[in-house]
């Protein structure tokens, strides 16, 4: 099998909200073969789509109702199998989203399984009885309240993590398995090139399900009994073998409570489960000890700068790493870690966190807008929010921690998922070129000076620089092979570090400074060809907000 993905580029399209072609508000298949030419420019050569499977939406399209059909609102299978044709015609390759921890309580395995203890589909889930008058254990449910919810039919409860829309399929059921192996079949050999594979650390579930360490909301975490289950190599290793091992495909895992060893068991360089993994560690440096992702503090640079390096060096020569900062369902990261508060800082900071990423080693991922340094959304109430999550959320906030309407609707906006999730910005007319209808959810009101149509001929826009940045890791084996090395380990300010390879070195010098500092830190390591700055009025001496280069040298 060839490594392709290893030189590649990954753009992410969110097809609810990439382009909508027909007015009804909502983004669809024909919209993203419309884009497929702005993707090719920005220089990428994958893209992910989010789910587009028939869907009834609780979390829009992570609870699948029939993963062979496409979701109506979407558009056909007329439409995917001529983006299928479109999109290596331009060099593009498409990954499906693989949802397969769970199913929709729609889904006919589901509407079944409920129906009797001795329904032949009974097993495709996990079924248990209660304890008394309460549910079998004390999981949470990543959406709030119990992960078990109890059927009238047959008095017994079901679990799921996710909403109760989202019943957990169970995997040790070999049936289900050959299911899910089948499904993967039938979209790779109708051409697509690999998957992104939705929470798939949740698969393999501690047996017994024991009660989890209670949380402050006062239910137990599944994360123990869930994350990172006994079987799941054992699982992961039989759907290579099974599938994966017959295609030239790629594949990245979404797992949450990941480490750089455990990655590298799922993404070594033997190849006999993942590609590689999307892990939470440095999207998580930010928590609140009692509100977790409702938080109101910053990432603090010298966790995100032993984070990172940590991964680039575990990583190196025995697994793969993904790189990523948003998706959808994270915050902007221009907002989160950069600022967004001037038009110049903004561009700055997003130029800087792009860099920061393209140059290490791994494959990056580029989230829609991401590229244009797209923001958070200045949401102003809760009505606006469309996210099963954020609606909970907000819920749990102010019912079960009693926080005031003001401090928890701060908490939740600063790290809705649905800061990722408004239309993209193509141009300045009336909803962005999004829609000619009514959007699905409101538009960042932004939009009038932040999109595509304003940056894609500008050479200082954030998209030139991401069209830059893809161009380089194209060009220089160093960014993709190189080894790492961390410098300045302990600034205040900086976070830089180096690759070797080959007697080449690159170096990578990132500010994280908001206002013009002095250069004195990093001087001694501006030195070799440079291949990039984000900054016009660099000068010597000094180090501009958010400035940004890299330089190459030959020994
Ligand atoms: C993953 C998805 C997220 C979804 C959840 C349940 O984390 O990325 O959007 O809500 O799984 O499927």
């Amino acid at each position: 099998m060839s490594d392709w993905w290893k030189k590649s580029v990954v753009y992410q399209v969110y097809p609810r909200s990439f382009c909508d072609s027909n007015g009804d508000g909502v983004g669809d298949l024909r919209g993203i073969i419309g884009k497929l030419d702005y993707i090719k420019t920005l220089g990428a050569d994958v893209i992910w789509l989010n789910p587009i499977y028939a869907s009834p939406n609780d979390d829009n399209g992570s609870d699948i109702s029939d993963y062979y059909a496409i979701m109506p609102a979407f558009g056909t299978m007329a439409e995917l199998d001529e983006l299928l044709r479109e999109a290596p015609a331009r060099g593009l390759h498409i990954l499906m989203d693989l949802v397969v921890n769970h199913t929709s309580d729609e889904h006919p395995w589901f509407k079944e399984s409920r129906k009797s203890k001795d329904n032949p589909y009974r097993d495709f889930y996990i079924w248990r009885e209660g304890k008394g008058t309460l549910p079998p254990n004390n999981w949470w449910s990543y959406f709030g309240g119990s992960a078990w919810q109890k059927c009238d039919e047959t008095g017994e409860y079901y679990l799921h993590v996710f909403s109760r829309k989202q019943p957990d399929l169970n995997w040790e059921n070999p049936a289900v398995r050959q299911e899910v192996y089948r499904i993967m079949r039938f979209w790779l050999d109708k051409g697509v090139d690999g998957f992104r594979m939705d929470v798939i650390n949740y698969i393999s579930k501690v047996p017994g399900l024991p009660d989890g360490p209670l949380m402050p909301n006062g239910l137990g975490d599944f994360g123990p009994g869930c994350i990172n289950g006994p079987r799941i190599h054992e699982f992961l290793q039989e759907m290579n073998r099974e599938v994966l091992s017959h295609y030239d495909v790629m594949t990245v895992g979404e797992m949450p409570g990941v480490s750089p060893e455990q990655a590298c068991r799922y993404a070594s360089v033997e190849g006999n489960e993942l590609n590689m993994v999307f892990q939470f560690q440095h999207m998580e440096l930010d928590f609140d000890e009692r509100y977790s992702k409702w938080t109101l503090l910053p990432t603090p640079l010298d966790a995100l700068r032993r984070n990172l390096s940590t991964w680039q060096t575990a990583l190196h020569g025995k697994g793969w790493n993904s790189l990523y900062w948003n998706n959808h369902d994270q915050p902007r990261i221009v907002s989160r870690m950069g600022d967004d508060s001037t038009d110049a800082l903004r561009t700055a900071s997003a130029k800087m966190l792009g860099t920061l990423l393209h140059m290490m080693q791994g494959t990056p991922y580029v989230y829609e807008g991401e590229e244009l340094g797209m923001t958070n959304v200045p949401f102003t109430s809760v009505e606006q929010y469309r996210d099963i999550d954020a609606l909970n959320g907000y819920r749990e906030l102010t019912i079960i921690h009693g926080l005031p309407h003001e401090e928890a609707f701060a908490r939740v906006n600063g790290h809705s998922r649905d800061n990722a999730r408004t239309p993209m910005q193509w141009d300045d007319s009336p909803n962005a070129g999004f829609t000619a209808g009514e959007p699905w959810i409101m538009m960042n009101p932004n939009y009038t000076t932040i999109h595509a149509a304003a940056q894609i001929n500008d050479p200082d826009s954030v998209f030139s620089y991401y069209r830059q940045l893809i161009g380089l890791r194209k060009q220089y084996d160093i960014i993709t092979e190189g080894d790492y090395e961390q410098l300045l380990e302990n600034s205040k300010h900086f976070f830089a570090y180096r690759r070797h390879r080959n007697g080449q070195t690159l170096t990578v010098l990132c500010g994280f400074n908001r206002e013009t500092i002095a250069d004195d830190e990093v001087a001694p390591y501006c030195t070799g060809t440079q291949l990039l700055c984000n900054c016009s009025e660099s000068s010597s001496g000094c180090w501009q907000p958010f400035e940004t280069r890299v330089y190459l040298s030959q020994e």
